[in-house]
């Protein structure tokens, strides 16, 4: 017989992502309407170990579904790859009479849970959270949609000047093992070249583009890099290697960096949050464990944590082909 659930604990972890808090507002309030205790750990896996956690209801969570951040706080706790480590917290959710874990972030976040539920056989369930929508399981992952509009305001605002003065922009963007970010800002700040781990394109076919646009007539460009690129150049590096071989190009840089994890969510992720974090408590009452909730075609499904964790999702290659067609 499955254990009755009367007490759910929440935690944010890795990587911060908009969207966090209305997650975490989610999971509290779904766990009021079903009349169960929830008490949320500070800072990711070393709240747990250190055992600090607040109670929460359904008030603590007022006026937070706009915020970015997270009132639960973030961290990559390395004493939590350790055994010792893992006990202690095992240690301090029994002591709290916590039942299931929630788990919000990345897939470290559910690597180390995953390890820690094996171990101390306490059930977690996952809640895909990071800007960069690299889990396998989802479509989409909370905090990606608000990271994609920072990132076309931002593109459109170095248009601007990009466009004033004639100049080539090199913008960096998150996305350190994947190109998601990239991509999808790229076609939708009309880019002249994406550049993403998944593919790498070369230094010849960027030059030959770069020089094609100019004798179109083009006078300013847009290069989205992702920051895990594999053209083997940094950002810098390959601003001064187009103007090594391409002279006439008066190029720059700009790295996005952290303003992308930050911000008020949009109504998309703020839904997104909403809907997989009630999937969550309920599937928790359901007795479910080791699993990930996900969006995929716009309904709630959970998958197996094991299976998220073998694979990882793959870009659309055609909207490289979309790209190349519209920066003709
Ligand atoms: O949240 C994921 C991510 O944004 C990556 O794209 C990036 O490389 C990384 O986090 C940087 O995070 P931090 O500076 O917190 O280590």
């Amino acid at each position: 017989m499955t254990k009755k659930i009367k007490r759910i604990g929440v935690m944010t972890s890795g990587g911060d992502a908009p969207g966090m808090n209305a997650a975490i507002r989610a999971v509290v309030r779904a766990c009021a309407y079903y009349h169960i205790d929830c008490v949320g750990f500070m800072k990711g896996f070393q709240g747990m170990i250190d055992g600090d956690y607040v109670e929460l209801n359904a008030r603590s969570v007022r006026n937070i579904i706009n915020l970015g951040g997270t009132i639960l706080k973030s961290a990559r706790s390395e004493e939590f790859r350790t055994k010792e480590g893992r006990e202690k917290a095992a240690k301090h959710l029994k002591k709290a009479e916590v039942d299931v874990m929630i788990l919000i972030g990345g897939d470290g976040t559910f690597k180390g849970g995953q390890i820690f539920s094996a171990e101390h056989n306490i059930p977690i369930i996952g809640v895909p959270g990071t800007i960069d929508n690299d889990i396998f399981g989802t479509h989409y992952t909370i905090g990606y949609d608000t990271a994609l509009n920072t990132v076309i305001d931002a593109v459109d605002k170095i248009r601007d000047t990009a466009s004033s003065h004639n100049r080539l922009f090199f913008v960096e963007v998150m996305g350190r093992d994947a190109g998601f970010i990239a991509l999808n800002s790229g076609i939708g700040a009309g880019a002249e070249e994406i550049l993403i781990p998944e593919e790498d394109l070369g230094l010849d076919r960027l030059l030959n583009s770069l020089e094609r646009s100019r004798r179109s007539g083009k006078t300013s460009s847009i290069v989205v890099v992702s920051e895990g690129d594999k053209i083997g150049k940094n950002v810098f590096e390959l601003a001064d290697y187009v103007k090594e071989n391409l002279p006439y190009y008066d190029a720059k840089v700009t790295v996005l960096g952290h303003i992308q994890r930050g911000g008020s969510p949009t109504c998309f992720d703020r839904v997104l949050a909403s809907r997989l974090c009630v999937k969550a408590v309920e599937l928790a009452l359901d007795g479910q464990q080791d699993i990930m909730v996900g969006m995929l075609n716009n309904e709630v499904q959970a998958i197996e944590l094991n299976k998220t964790l073998q694979s990882k999702p793959t870009i659309n290659k055609d909207l490289l082909r979309i790209s190349d067609i519209l920066s003709v």
